[in-house]
């Protein structure tokens, strides 16, 4: 991918753990890749604990370094690297400061980023004070999630935003879009005649979305049980994958064709009667465990979580999508913290043949199965029945598999990498529509409102298993499971 755009990417919170992690080096990635990024480029830093931009550089040294390239650093592309990046020392609570700011960039060649690497609520003072100083014309402007806490308070953000900066001009960030295998999802559905025709309610009986994680809350207690696990992983990551994997063939790929389908079948999820509420929703919380051999503790007892706190680390749903295509197929969706294994995938479950005359055995060896592996290694399996070999006619479950680093040994990108060089080419199809943010708001809210109104306290699950049992119970009733593989 060569480019000539140039750019000035302006990074709030410069110092923070997102730039240290995944920001800074996808940008290096990009910069050490060649030809990503135009050479006249700039990245300016803003941060206020920091005196000037030597200073910046050693923190960048010492903090972002060990993050980037697994298999070493390219020392030569690493000091070119450096030469990138300017710093800015603002205070952000103090509006005058901005000017500063917009003499620094002033200068500074191509088109501006303005990337808001801080917490929510300095989204709107920030985009006013860039405003108060022009900076907002003919820039772009990343949000990171969480955007807001609800409906109404996202409803606030976008709109104070929205007067400074026109749709076009902002890029909500759902990480998970930027990820390869997700990208893939597109082309296994859109660029195959294959599975199109199938994928319908005719042919499918459930699809299971899963996103488990073996990490807990890490240093972020103080963040997470404010949120828990509906607001942190449903409303954004596990609706736009159900919004990919259930979405109408879009006429083109270009940004609003796929946000439009994207938007419908957002619209088209079936409300949650609060009164079903114990039938469609398990939430969960984890308690002490064993993960690979080590003992966790639990969620209770992590650095920054409340006494006796209610917040969910794990969520079940059932979700139905009320139009043609889908209705009457249940999408179980699941994501939790400190279970026994890190894995995202999707697994459509097909219905089994209208008539076996095979007999028994192809009953009982189930039906045809595209099991879609996300992470930790992208594959794509899909199970199929053979005969087993010897006499007679018994069919036993087999299956295909597409490993894609088999297929593909390079050119992997990072999710971060490819949402920045979005951002900085203007490709808005891999960001989260307003439209889209309000439709998954709209429908988690009342599963929020239920869960507080009724003050149960979430089923607890003992860290490194699947969950609550459940979870499990829900599937029974639909007369199936979830599926668990080794990894
Ligand atoms: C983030 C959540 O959006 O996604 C985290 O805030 C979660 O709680 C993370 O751990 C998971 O992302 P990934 O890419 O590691 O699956």
């Amino acid at each position: 991918m060569q480019t000539d755009s140039s750019f000035t990417f302006v990074l709030f919170g410069g110092t923070g753990d997102l730039s240290m992690r995944k920001i800074l080096p996808a940008l290096f990635e990009a910069h050490r890749a060649g030809g990503m990024l135009a050479d006249s480029g700039k990245i300016v830093a803003v941060a206020r604990h920091v005196a000037d931009r030597s200073e910046y550089l050693q923190w960048v040294n010492e903090h972002v370094k060990p993050h980037v390239s697994k298999n070493g650093v390219d020392e030569a592309a690493w000091a070119s690297f450096l030469t990138r990046i300017e710093f800015a020392k603002i205070d952000l609570g103090n509006p005058d400061d901005f000017v500063l700011l917009r003499d620094a960039v002033k200068d500074l060649p191509g088109i501006r980023v303005f990337y808001l690497a801080t917490g929510p609520s300095l989204f709107v003072p920030i985009c006013r004070a860039l405003a108060s100083v022009g900076l907002n014309e003919n820039a772009r402007i990343v949000l990171e999630k969480p955007l807001g806490y609800d409906l109404k308070s996202s409803n606030a953000i976008n709109d104070a935003v929205g007067e400074i900066f026109a749709e076009e001009q902002i890029y909500r960030i759902d990480h998970y879009l930027g990820k390869e295998p997700v990208q893939n999802l597109l082309a296994l559905r859109f660029g195959n005649a294959l599975f199109e025709p199938l994928w319908r309610r005719e042919w499918v009986e459930s699809i299971q979305i899963t996103i488990a994680e073996e990490l807990g809350v890490e240093a972020r207690g103080d963040f997470y049980d404010n949120t828990g696990a509906l607001r942190d992983m449903v409303q954004n990551h596990l609706l736009q994958l159900l919004s990919i994997v259930a979405m109408e063939p879009p006429h083109s790929m270009d940004s609003d064709s796929v946000r439009d389908e994207k938007l419908r079948v957002l619209r088209a999820l079936k409300p949650i009667n609060p009164l079903d509420i114990g039938k469609v929703a398990v939430r969960g919380q984890y308690h002490s465990g064993v993960i690979r051999g080590n003992a966790v503790p639990a969620y209770a007892t992590e650095p920054g979580v409340k006494q006796n706190s209610t917040t969910e680390t794990f969520v079940a749903l059932k979700v139905e999508i009320e139009n043609w295509r889908w209705a009457g197929v249940p999408f179980f969706l699941r994501t939790g913290k400190r279970l026994a294994d890190r894995v995202a995938e999707i697994v459509v479950n097909f219905r089994p043949v209208p008539h076996s005359a095979l007999g028994a055995s192809a009953l009982r060896a189930g039906a045809n199965r595209l099991v879609i592996r996300l992470q930790p290694n992208e594959t794509i399996r899909l199970y199929c029945l053979a005969k087993q070999p010897g006499e007679g006619m018994n069919l036993a479950s087999v299956h295909l598999d597409l490993a894609f680093d088999q297929f593909f040994r390079e050119g992997q990108m990072e999710a971060y990498q490819r949402l920045l060089l979005d951002v900085i080419n203007g490709r808005l199809a891999l960001f989260v529509r307003r439209d889209e943010q309000e439709a998954a708001w709209r429908w988690v809210e009342p599963i929020l409102n239920e869960w507080k109104a009724s003050n149960k306290p979430p089923k607890p699950y003992a860290s490194g298993t699947w969950g609550p049992a459940a979870a499990s119970a829900m599937l029974a009733q639909h007369g199936t499971c979830w599926l668990e593989e080794e990894n």
